[in-house]
């Protein structure tokens, strides 16, 4: 796709930037008074959740370490779960935290399913997901985060942080992407 092409494929804004603050701003106070005194951990999943994870991280007042690893999950015909391969991981001994997994948005799930089984080998004291967004309808597992900022329909979703090949990251607000011209 030519470069000048790219912002006509944004179809229409879901979620403003400003519905996207006021819930991470409520969703920061909840979990601040949760995790207040307790050793916490925000461990994301590069590269999606990176905007959310700075935003998120600020809207806590409590003091937390952060952590970013990177995975790629393969799967084979028909099973619901794969082997992931972290190809970067999290430096901390998880053992010492409690965790919360700060994701972009849950579809099949499958990746996720896959980050908390590995990373609950390592006994943490505790593991909560945070996601900014939900896609229920696309579940082929079993899994839902404890935490959901915004429920949304079967569409394919852009900016805040989430790309179509690449492109979209920055955009401040999440936006429908239009499959046609
Ligand atoms: P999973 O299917 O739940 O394993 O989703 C894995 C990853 O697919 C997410 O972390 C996103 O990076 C990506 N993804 C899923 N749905 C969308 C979407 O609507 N827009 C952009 N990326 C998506
Ligand atoms: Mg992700």
């Amino acid at each position: 796709m030519d470069i000048a092409d790219i912002n006509k494929k944004i179809k229409r804004v879901l979620i403003s930037e400003d519905e996207i603050k006021q819930k991470i701003k409520e969703t920061g106070k909840q979990i601040s008074d949760e995790y207040r005194g307790k050793p916490l951990l925000l461990i994301s999943v590069l590269k999606g959740a990176f905007v959310f994870m700075s935003d998120f991280c600020r809207a806590l007042d409590i003091p937390c370490e952060i952590a970013f690893m990177c995975a790629q999950s393969y799967y084979g015909g028909t099973s619901s779960s794969g082997t992931v391969k972290i190809t970067m991981d999290v430096e901390q001994d998880i053992s010492k935290y409690n965790i919360i997994i700060v994701e972009d948005i849950i579809d099949t799930g499958r990746t996720l399913n896959d980050v908390i089984n590995l990373l609950k080998k390592r006994n943490p004291l505790s593991v909560k997901v945070i996601t900014l967004l939900d896609k229920p309808s696309r579940r082929s597992i079993e899994l839902q985060a404890d935490i959901s900022l915004f429920t949304i329909p079967d569409l394919f979703v852009i900016g805040y942080g989430l790309d179509c090949g690449e492109y979209y990251r920055n955009l401040p607000y999440i936006a429908e992407y239009s499959e046609c011209d």
